[in-house]
This record gives structure tokens, C-alpha cells and sequence, in this order.
């Protein structure tokens, strides 16, 4: 049996007295995989592994995601955020790492911008400043359940499609590249999951949710612009604030999350990410 604490009344907890980086037997595992589904994120303190560790962790979840083209670790397994150069001195806010990490800003779901989307990530804290920098996250099975009737309804049946460019954009035109372009093309997505009967529904959107199929295109962001304010608001957060050696583990198809700012001109923060595949697209599990 393993421990759970609970993070915030409504998902996330802290998973204590577990090594990743130690053997972890198939019936210990399972219930980590039980505590995932269930809790969305899951935390683990006190775990300072190599990227060897880390990957063989996160590979027991399922296959990984291959790190695509103009991100740092591009062709390999991990994504590394960090706001230094290869001597580790921290770079200019102009340099493209900086840029894209600022676009985590944005509330998203890891890689919604791909046909078959990300079924979760791992991401573990090398390198944290001393303030800022935390990382948050929704739960949005408890927002679809905190949807008014009106939005309930206005979300039923409908495709969305996510597109890189489009949440790049935000950031700054000129970030993406044609190799980028080319290599993630938009997609279309459920804009409601159906967890399973004891899960119950979540609502799949973020930065990368461009516009809705069947409708103008104002009319879609709107719609899209109206449920995140309400999916943002404070009650449906866990805001985790860092310290080193922690690893969380969270559910793509589940929750969104954003980074935080911190003094990235001073400071430095180095974070490294595995990304577990997804095994469908979610229209196949759309409600
Ligand atoms: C990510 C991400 C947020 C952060 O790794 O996918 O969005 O706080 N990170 O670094
Ligand atoms: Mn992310």
C-alpha cells in the first residue's frame, strides 16, 4: 500500500515513504497507477533521480513522447526547461528558450496541439529560485462539474481544434518556425472526456484551443474564452510550490497547469520533463 495525502480539497496529493529511483514491485506500482487516475497529480517529495531514473520511471506509465523539433531535447526523450546556456549562465528574456517557457504561462495541456495528445507528464524540479516559479494546476473533472446548465449544454458534442501556431502566436509571431508548422499541424480534439462512470467527464481545452468546429471563429474563442475564465477561477487551483528533488506526475487528459514567473534575469530554474503518450485520440473517449 502506499500513502496518499491529500494536496487540495478537490485533486492532487502527495505520495510519501516511495523511492522512485528504488525497484517499485507491479502491486505497488498498480496502486500508483489507481492514485493517479484518481488524483490527477501526483506529488513526490525528496527525489533527486538522473534523467536514466527518470525516464525508466515515467516508462512504466507507458511508451514517451519523442521531444518535437524546435524544443530544447529535440529527438529525444526529455524536454528541459531552463533559462541557462549549455556554461550555465542565465540567458537574455529575448533567447527562444525564454520565450518558450514563457508560453507555459498559459493554462494548456501538454502536447493538445497532437492528434493523439499526451496522457501525462513528469516533471522534476534540478534547479528552483528562491521565489516564484511554482507551477499550477486545475482539475477539470471538477470544473465540468461546476459547469452551469447553459455551459453544460453549450459544450456537448463539440470538436475543438488545437493548433501550436495559434498559442505560439500569443506569445510572439515570429516563434514559430516552418519546420514547427510543418511537423504540427492543427488537430482536432473532444472538448469533453468521459473518465469512466466513477471518474465522470472533464473538459479538454487550454492555449492551444483555437477554435471550435461548426462555428464562426469569433463566436468558437468566445465560447473557449468564456470557460476558461470560469474554469480559472481560485477555488478549482493547486498551486505547488517547489522545492528541490520534487517530481509531479500529472494527467494531461485531466488537469491544466501553467508556469509561474520568477526573476529569470537573476535567477535560474531548471526543470526536467518526460511526457507519457497518449494510446488514443480523445475524440475516442469524448462524452
Ligand atoms: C511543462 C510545464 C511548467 C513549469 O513542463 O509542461 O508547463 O512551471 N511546466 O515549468
Ligand atoms: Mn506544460
Amino acid at each position: 500500500m502506499i500513502a496518499a495525502k491529500r494536496l487540495h480539497p478537490l485533486f492532487a496529493a502527495e505520495i510519501t515513504d516511495l523511492a522512485v529511483s528504488a525497484p517499485i514491485p507491479d502491486a505497488v506500482f498498480s496502486d500508483i497507477e489507481a492514485a493517479f487516475r484518481r488524483h490527477s497529480v501526483l506529488v513526490f517529495r525528496d527525489q533527486p533521480i538522473t534523467d536514466d531514473q527518470q525516464i525508466a520511471f515515467s516508462e512504466r506509465f507507458g511508451a514517451l513522447e519523442t521531444t518535437k523539433v524546435g524544443t530544447a531535447g529535440a529527438g529525444g526523450k526529455l524536454i528541459v526547461l531552463s533559462n541557462m546556456d549549455e556554461g550555465g549562465a542565465v540567458v537574455p528574456a529575448s533567447d527562444r528558450q525564454v520565450l518558450n517557457n514563457r508560453a507555459n504561462r498559459l493554462w494548456h495541456a501538454d502536447s493538445s496541439f497532437k492528434a493523439v495528445p499526451a496522457k501525462a507528464s513528469m516533471l522534476s524540479a534540478r534547479l528552483i529560485p528562491s521565489k516564484g516559479g511554482d507551477t499550477e494546476y486545475i482539475s477539470m473533472r471538477a470544473v465540468y462539474a461546476a459547469l452551469p446548465g447553459r455551459l453544460k449544454q453549450a459544450v456537448e458534442n463539440k470538436v475543438v481544434i488545437h493548433d501550436y501556431a495559434y498559442s505560439r502566436s500569443k506569445i510572439d509571431p515570429a516563434l514559430v518556425t516552418d519546420a514547427e508548422r510543418a511537423a504540427v499541424p492543427p488537430v482536432r480534439q473532444a472538448m469533453v472526456i468521459d473518465h469512466g462512470a466513477d471518474l465522470g467527464r472533464s473538459l479538454y481545452l487550454g492555449a492551444h484551443a483555437a477554435r471550435i468546429e461548426g462555428m464562426a471563429e469569433d463566436e468558437g474563442r468566445a465560447l473557449i474564452d468564456e470557460l476558461m475564465a470560469f474554469a480559472t477561477q481560485e477555488r478549482f487551483v493547486y498551486a505547488h510550490k517547489w522545492q528541490p528533488h520534487d517530481l509531479i506526475l500529472w494527467d494531461n487528459r485531466a488537469v491544466i497547469h501553467r508556469a509561474t514567473p520568477f526573476e529569470s534575469a537573476t535567477e535560474k530554474r531548471l526543470m526536467v520533463r518526460t511526457t507519457i503518450a497518449g494510446d488514443a485520440p480523445t475524440l475516442v473517449a469524448a462524452a
